[in-house]
């Protein structure tokens, strides 16, 4: 895929209408709709405040969350303006539809310098089915389409990749830096290229397992998706999550890896527990010698001393997923040592969105990473090397 695209900066903005694409799924208070974290927001603010000190008029979308059917007003992005007007210190116009009356007029009305956010893309429902006549009807009331909605550029939506067919495309800085970041890593990476993958399964991550046995020079797997290779290695296991299906699959790669000469780095130990509680009772034992009745939820000291041993002579390391139940303190210790140790490092270190990066946040090392990707499912697909739409959607360099 070509990560080389065109931004803001190409295109002349001066007094045009720019329809821009965020992605302000946030995630909000399941009784009182508040917003938890603005961090998609905040995010947004450099593209934003550049188009408007260019004098466009901006008519910001987004979806927000997975309403099936139409408007519901607990998905309404109303509180995003809200807060997007308090960060910006402007007032915000608001639409109550996306391609209505409302958003029509309000968006005809725009002065240079104004911001109008429209209501959720995904009321409409040719949104989600990429439907021409909806991203007609949204491009119409624009001159230049500008997608900085990274979090969204693996679906191939009306409002992600549909409008690029109607104007001029380009990327916002949000895009353009997760492209140059995520992209060098997996290009033209500082070697050795450590690329450390948890989370529960492993079918979640069989693409990127694929792509990396390609480009790095050492995997580390944790998480629960290292009970599937411990089985497939004949370890007991106890009750550890298992996924049955993919033990050949997980047979096949640590076999691919030793032919291609990449590191792949299994646990050797592993923390269990007698029930999945935050305060189950817990004991270390090596790898593939678990008890029956017992379960792991997260790698041993010992493994932790390995792991991270190889992310300390690394060039980049490319986290995704946490390498236990980092939810439970007491289960904790293994992501936390992980997330230490880049923080450490003089590595660059990419960690891809979702719960890694949510990890890396409560865990307080945040501020001490090269990158945390805003994109989960996204920076997951860019891993795998599959074409983004919404980035393949944009205009070339
Ligand atoms: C995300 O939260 O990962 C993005 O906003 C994409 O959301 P979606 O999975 O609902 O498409």
């Amino acid at each position: 895929m070509n990560y080389r695209k065109k931004t803001v900066r190409d295109v002349d903005v001066n007094g045009k209408k720019v329809l821009l694409r965020c992605d302000f799924n946030v995630p909000q208070d399941k009784e009182t709709g508040e917003i938890t974290s603005d961090k998609r927001i905040v995010a947004a603010l450099p593209t934003i405040q550049y188009l408007l000190d260019q004098h466009a008029a901006v008519i910001a979308c987004s979806h927000l969350g997975k309403p099936k059917n139409g408007p519901d007003p607990k998905l309404s992005l109303a509180p995003v303006a809200q807060r997007l007007g308090e960060l910006l210190g402007k007032s915000v116009l608001f639409a109550r539809d996306v391609v209505g009356e409302d958003a029509q007029a309000k968006a005809a009305a725009l002065q240079p310098g104004e911001l109008l956010l429209l209501e959720n893309t995904r009321f409409e429902k040719g949104e989600t089915k990429n439907d021409p006549e909806l991203a007609k009807a949204m491009a119409s009331m624009a001159d230049v389409y500008v997608s900085d909605a990274f979090g969204a550029v693996h679906r191939a939506h009306a409002s992600t990749a549909g409008v690029a067919a109607y104007l001029p495309a380009v990327s916002g800085f949000l895009i353009q830096k997760e492209l140059e970041v995520l992209g060098s890593a997996i290009s033209s990476p500082k070697r050795p290229l450590v690329a450390i993958l948890g989370g529960s399964k492993v079918s979640g991550k069989i693409g990127v397992i694929n792509n990396l046995l390609e480009i790095a020079d050492t995997i580390i797997i944790g998480g629960g998706m290292a009970y599937t290779f411990s089985a497939a290695q004949g370890g007991k296991i106890g009750d550890s999550l298992l996924e049955a299906d993919w033990m050949e699959y997980s047979r096949e790669m640590v076999e691919k890896a030793a032919a291609k000469g990449v590191k792949l780095l299994l646990p050797v130990d592993t923390v269990c527990a007698d029930a999945f509680a935050p305060d189950a009772k817990s004991q270390v034992v090596k790898a593939g010698e678990i008890p029956d009745g017992w379960q792991g939820l997260d790698i041993g000291p010992e493994t932790v001393k390995l792991y991270c041993a190889a992310v300390a002579d690394a060039g980049t390391v490319i986290w995704n997923g946490p390498m236990g139940v980092f939810e439970f303190p007491a289960f904790a210790r293994g992501t936390e040592a992980m997330a230490k140790a880049l923080s450490e490092t003089d590595a660059i270190t990419i960690i891809g969105g979702g719960d890694s990066a949510a990890a890396v946040e409560q865990l307080g090392y945040a501020d001490k990473m090269t990158h945390i990707s805003t994109g989960g499912g996204a920076s997951l697909e860019f891993l795998e090397g599959k074409e983004l739409p919404g980035v393949a959607c944009l205009l070339d360099r």
